[in-house]
């Protein structure tokens, strides 16, 4: 059984995070080969691939290239997670249909140009194909011209949030499930803070990642936004092979969902206990015995 772990061209063997999944998966028998994603007519992606199955792991350039992302992977015969669980996730106005659902979310609004209905206190203003803080900006109360102004420069619709400002203290915590199944928990600084400092590159913002042991109400919310989205998308958690649940306190502490990540998530094997990579390594195979 052979698995390729799609990345981008600019990060041909991954961005580091999941260094340990190659050997974990070669312990249970499973062959594993980065694959750059991309267009045929590309010439630095890998269009060949005798894989079985195709899993999403580093295609951290997608949001700039989200439509051709999702013909790519539409293109995959077998994608993990799959095409169509991606084209819901790649756009962030899944949390409205979230919302819908009876999960607690940071209150969203999607945002079009002209769109008044702007938060009383400060709020956020980010694109809702995005990842990495990339053109999320924090906006004092009131400064509607400022919040006005990004939307026009992000050049497309835009979700607009109250900043919940208890993170500036307590952080993000981020839940991850390998098939469906908790398997460990990190922490990540505000992001939207002034002593955030911007990676050399210049592409995204360098985060604060800690270990985290959630508690109760966190661990809850986490399990009751998988059964959600696995109930909108039609899907048995299972057929999930990572997801990775960012929750953020709101204003009376409760948790709220910040973002359901099902592309191209970080999954913190760094911070998590050495058994990480073994059992993702294990929901892997676990879909290769599924396949038809
Ligand atoms: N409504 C919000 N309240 C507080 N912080 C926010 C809010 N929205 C975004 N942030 C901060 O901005 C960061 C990036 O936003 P996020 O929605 O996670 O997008 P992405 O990680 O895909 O770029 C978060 O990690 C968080 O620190
Ligand atoms: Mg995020």
């Amino acid at each position: 059984m052979k698995v390729a772990l799609a990345t981008c061209a600019s990060l041909p063997a991954g961005d580091g995070d999941d260094a340990d999944v190659p050997g974990a998966l070669a312990d249970i028998g499973v062959e594993s080969a980065w694959l750059r994603w991309g267009p045929e007519t590309d010439t630095d992606t890998d269009t060949d691939t005798d894989a079985d199955l195709v899993v999403l792991r580093s295609t951290w350039d997608y949001p700039e290239r989200a439509a051709e992302f999702l013909s790519w992977c539409e293109s995959v015969p077998v994608l993990a997670n799959p095409a169509g669980v991606v084209k819901w996730n790649l756009d962030k106005a899944y949390l409205v249909d979230l919302i819908e659902a009876g999960v607690p979310v940071v209150p969203t609004a999607v945002a079009t140009p002209g769109f008044d209905a702007w938060p009383e206190g400060e709020f956020v203003v980010k694109p809702t194909v995005g990842a990495g803080s990339r053109g999320a900006l924090r906006v004092a109360a009131g400064d509607h011209e400022a919040a006005a102004a990004h939307l026009a420069g992000l050049g497309g619709p835009a979700l607009v949030q109250p900043y919940q400002a208890d993170v500036d203290h307590v952080g993000e915590t981020a839940l991850v499930f390998f098939g469906g199944r908790y398997s460990h928990a990190f922490t990540k600084g505000a992001m939207l803070v002034p002593d955030t400092v911007t990676d050399p590159t210049g592409l995204y913002l360098v985060e604060r990642l800690d270990r985290a042991e959630p508690d109760a109400a966190r661990r809850r919310t986490a399990e009751d936004v998988l059964d959600a989205a696995t109930g909108l998308l039609g899907v048995r958690r299972a057929d999930l092979l990572y997801a990775r649940v960012d929750l953020i306190p709101g204003v009376d502490g409760r948790p709220l969902l910040l973002e359901l990540e099902l592309v191209e998530p970080s999954l913190g094997f760094g911070l998590a206990d050495p058994g990480a990579p073994a059992r993702f390594a294990s929901a892997v195979r676990a879909a290769l015995v599924d396949l038809p």
